[in-house]
């Protein structure tokens, strides 16, 4: 039962929960016209203190597309927190005037906060380097539209994957699935935390390996997952640019790759892909960033109950 559940991680839904949330947004992208007006009446709020493109505008777009309306703010200075406001004090409030809250935030660890404070469903839209729970319900239903399964894939992830919170939202949720392994493509100074590698693949029993080279990892994907580097998260500006352009992939490299292999990226992208890969039909990214509005309507649709 979703309906009035939070999701703050990638592991809050069980896995019977995931492929109901999965199942109704293909459902939805067959036939959007059935549910265009199943939450009217309902209010989300969408309160991003950080940049973003594809997760609000895709919750925006959501909501309406399912009939319900939309408050929020898109950066905290036009908000009270520019006067002092607190996080706790902010939602108390919002979770009086809406159905349900989606909130982005610098700060790891602030939708957890969010949710001790609020009368209604929080949404993690992205906490910091932390997590990023509904890029995986996006990732997941590309790879269940695109690959066919969540078992058996030898997944690539490349890039910033200390920074990256869509990777460490990612591997928690495959390493669920059976028999996938994972190649970890990174510069040394932005390999995947030791807890992530330790909890979820080394206690799982999950093979993976770790490297410095994409051209390795191109071989024998299955899905390549690009990152960008997350410039944001550096104390040092120097050192994001020296790490920056560590990996470019273009048509050139992508000649490597299995005929099937998909380039999955959660976007944006700075210049780790290349424009003339765009139009390879192994390039999966926009595809992925528009089933993220369709799995968005199905899991707002599904924590208020509408569905
Ligand atoms: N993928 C993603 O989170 O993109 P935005 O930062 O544009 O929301």
């Amino acid at each position: 039962m979703l309906k009035g559940k939070h999701l703050i991680g990638p592991r809050d839904f069980t896995l019977e929960e995931l492929d109901e949330i999965l199942n109704l947004a293909h459902l939805i992208i067959e036939n959007p016209k059935e549910y265009s007006k199943v939450c009217e009446g309902k209010l989300l709020a969408a309160l991003f203190y950080e940049p973003s493109t594809r997760t609000r505008l895709s919750f925006e777009a959501a909501m309406h597309r399912l009939g319900g309306s939309v408050i929020g703010f898109s950066e905290a200075n036009s908000s009270s927190t520019a006067k002092g406001e607190t996080l706790e004090d902010t939602i108390e409030v919002v979770s009086n005037y809406s159905d349900i809250i989606a909130i982005r935030h610098p700060e790891s660890g602030t939708a957890e906060r969010a949710k001790k404070h609020s009368s209604v469903p929080i949404i993690n839209a992205g906490d910091g380097s932390n997590e990023h729970p509904t890029q995986t319900l996006t990732d997941l239903l590309t790879i269940k539209l695109l690959k066919g399964s969540f078992n058996n894939n030898v997944i690539a992830l490349c890039g910033d994957l200390k920074f990256g919170r869509t990777v460490h939202s990612l591997i928690k949720a495959m390493s669920r699935y059976e028999n996938n392994k994972f190649i970890l493509i990174s510069p040394n100074e932005l390999k995947l935390p030791d807890y992530i590698k330790k909890e979820f693949l080394i206690e799982n029993n999950i093979e993976f390996i770790e490297t410095t080279s994409l051209e390795e990892g191109l071989k024998h994907a299955d899905i390549l997952y690009m990152t960008r580097v997350q410039g944001e998260r550096f104390e040092k500006y120097e050192e994001y640019l020296s790490l920056r352009d560590s990996y470019i992939l273009n048509r050139e490299k992508l000649n490597l790759a299995k005929e099937d292999m998909i380039v999955m990226h959660p976007l944006p992208r700075v210049n780790e892909i290349q424009t003339d890969v765009d139009d390879d039909p192994r390039a999966s990214y926009f595809r992925q960033a528009k089933y993220g509005m369709y799995v968005r309507m199905a899991l707002i649709a599904k924590l208020l109950g509408c569905v």
